[in-house]
């Protein structure tokens, strides 16, 4: 059997082939384009192979992924569900927390690995498995350098609650760190010709008679294959997206909001539990303090690490806004309401890019005085005024009496000042697959599965009873830097490497019109709304039919309206409406599209 698989990489479709269990022989052939394509002589064969299987193309796998092949693997596939790469690594706004770094040094911050870790198990209650603490933090310095290496940028070190010191690493113009970080992973998988098989999902891990990972089951839109592999590794993030998943393991949680993409289904931790793998702290579930009760758009904790602090329905502040976040949440949810105003000024908002989008979006209520800012919110003036003198008195003296907040760096005087409604919601789920040092995945008895390998939000024990903001990050790439290293390893123990079994890559061609648009020739502009606020086109008629739509404002996050905008504009073309499919996983950019082309379309009929 051949087997066609449509590989996404970067917003480029490649069209690519396996050979089977590694017996088949290829050949070179040129079609009509003039495209060179591989194809399977083994007309017999009935399985794919590779020596490592990644499933889940989200921060942790691509990392997975490229660390491996950087080791020397050479025979690498990832699978993802999704039809786009990112998982929750795109939606990733905070940074990614490291100790003893040069950009540290370089702002004079006196931190170590020894306060990281501290800090992380006092923010994990001491539920945190030390060891893997240890290792995140020994390895999280190196785990930033490699982001750059790779082309990343990861700079400005900030501040962020549960730290001792400026500690969160982001990018250099202050911008969201997730869409920088899924960017840089995917260049370096095109670039090492890693192949992701979006649109496939893994179902099942399976074992041979020696209890050694042997192949791995997947579905696509052609139905279910085997995939025989050395190894895997296990990076499908966690399970706050699946109610099911939630219920069952912290029924409390399950009436909270949730920030997670469509994906993190928890999905990985039923396939290595079905095969023995032990799960740990699998009832810790954390809610986000601020989250928007309308959108779930989730507001980074780097608001209040920039200087934001938290307001109830009263006008007074409640809660030292620095806090982790366990702490804060429950604050919130003792409030008025159970909600309350992240409250912020010009200054705090030109500190951080992120806000930018949160602007964009109308999410913000905004004013040039803080009385009418009271009003906006629906809170007493009076109390209002009140607490952002206090405050700003606070911040004057370097002493916070109501709260305790010890990082003071913003008094919040300067207009125009700005305020984001905010409840908790369902964020990081903390349990998952029990790993060692390793990221070798260890079953009920206490021994490794061998040739299974984990890292992120699947794996358990690293966080223990409340994730720090800046460590989900640490945590995919220095885990996942770890579980390709071992996953190489083992193959190179087991059989060593074998030829990369996908050759080719092709583009794919532009879509035309399948039936008549019947609209009035010319160019037009329409706008619509996104997820990150007014999506304006420009729909260019000729013959009657839309021939092209391009995108000329847009504010969504790099790395999902990209896959958005290559499949609804090309379904537009083709079927000249804009009554089609939106991009699971980026469904507000695609519908933003979809109005924007309707509107302009207004003008052609
Ligand atoms: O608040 C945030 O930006 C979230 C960061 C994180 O979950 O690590």
């Amino acid at each position: 059997m051949k087997k066609k698989l449509a590989l996404l990489m970067t917003g480029l479709l490649v069209t690519s082939m396996f050979a089977g269990c590694g017996k088949s022989t290829k050949n070179e052939v040129t079609d009509t384009n003039g495209v060179v394509e591989s194809v399977d002589n083994n007309t017999e064969s009935k399985e794919l192979s590779a020596d490592i299987v990644v499933i889940g193309a989200g921060g942790a796998g691509m990392t997975a992924a490229i660390q491996a092949a950087q080791d020397g693997a050479t025979n690498v596939v990832v699978l993802e569900k999704m039809p786009i790469t990112g998982g929750n690594t795109t939606r990733s706004t905070g940074g990614l927390n490291a100790a003893e770094t040069k950009f540290q040094e370089a702002q004079g911050i006196e931190d170590s690995v020894e306060l990281f870790i501290q800090d992380t198990m006092t923010g994990g209650k001491d539920l945190n498995d030390i060891n893997l603490v240890t290792t995140l933090a020994q390895n999280s310095a190196a785990a930033v350098d490699w982001i750059n290496g790779i082309g990343g940028d990861l700079a400005v070190v900030a501040m962020f609650g549960g730290a001792s010191v400026e500690r969160i690493h982001r990018p250099s113009d202050t911008s969201a760190v997730g869409p920088m970080l899924v960017n840089t992973l995917n260049k370096k998988m095109e670039e090492l010709n890693i192949p992701v098989l979006t649109n496939t999902e893994a179902t099942k891990i399976n074992l041979d008679e020696a209890g050694k990972v042997a192949s791995v089951t997947a579905k696509d839109a052609d139905g279910e294959f085997t995939i025989d592999c050395k190894s895997v590794v296990l990076a499908t993030g966690g399970f706050a997206g699946n109610i099911e998943m939630v219920t069952k393991y912290n029924a409390e949680y399950s009436k909270f909001m949730n920030t997670n993409h469509a994906g993190a289904t928890g999905d990985g931790i039923v396939m290595a539990e079905a095969i023995g793998a032990d799960l740990v702290d699998m009832d810790q579930i954390q809610i986000h303090p601020t989250v928007d009760m309308e959108t779930q758009t989730l507001y980074t904790e780097g608001v209040r690490g920039n200087g934001a602090i938290l307001v109830n329905l009263e006008g007074k502040r409640f809660v030292n806004e620095l806090l982790t976040r366990d702490v804060v949440s429950a604050a919130i949810l003792e409030q008025p309401e159970a909600y309350a105003y992240m409250v912020f000024d010009q200054k705090v908002r030109e500190s951080l890019s992120a806000i930018e989008k949160y602007i964009n979006s109308g999410l913000a209520l905004e004013a040039d005085t803080l009385e009418e800012l009271a009003d906006k919110m629906g809170v007493d003036k009076d109390s209002f005024v009140q607490t952002m003198t206090t405050y700003a008195e606070a911040v004057a003296n370097g002493e916070d009496k109501e709260c305790g907040r010890t990082s003071l760096d913003q008094d919040l005087t300067t207009s125009k000042f700005y305020a984001l409604k905010s409840a908790p919601a369902n964020h990081h789920t903390m349990g998952g697959v029990k790993i060692d040092t390793t990221a070798q995945v260890i079953n009920k008895d206490g021994n490794a599965i061998p040739g299974l390998y984990a890292a992120g939000e699947v794996t358990g024990g690293v966080h223990g009873a409340n994730r720090l903001g800046g460590n989900a990050v640490a945590d995919i790439v220095v885990f996942g830097r770890i579980a390709g290293t071992s996953a190489n390893e083992y193959v190179q123990a087991n059989g060593g490497n074998t030829e990369a079994t996908i050759v080719v890559e092709k583009e794919e061609a532009p879509a035309t019109p399948e039936v008549d648009g019947n609209y009035k020739d010319g160019t037009y502009t329409g706008t619509g709304k996104g997820n990150g606020g007014d999506i304006v086109v420009e729909v260019k008629v000729e013959g009657g039919n839309v021939v092209a739509v391009t995108l000329t404002e847009v504010h969504e996050t790099p790395g999902i309206y990209e896959a958005a905008e290559k499949s609804v504009v090309d379904a537009i073309i083709r079927t000249q409406s804009t009554d089609v499919d939106t991009v699971t996983g980026a469904t507000n950019s695609s519908k933003g599209i979809m109005e924007a082309v309707a509107n302009a379309l207004e003008q052609a009929k």
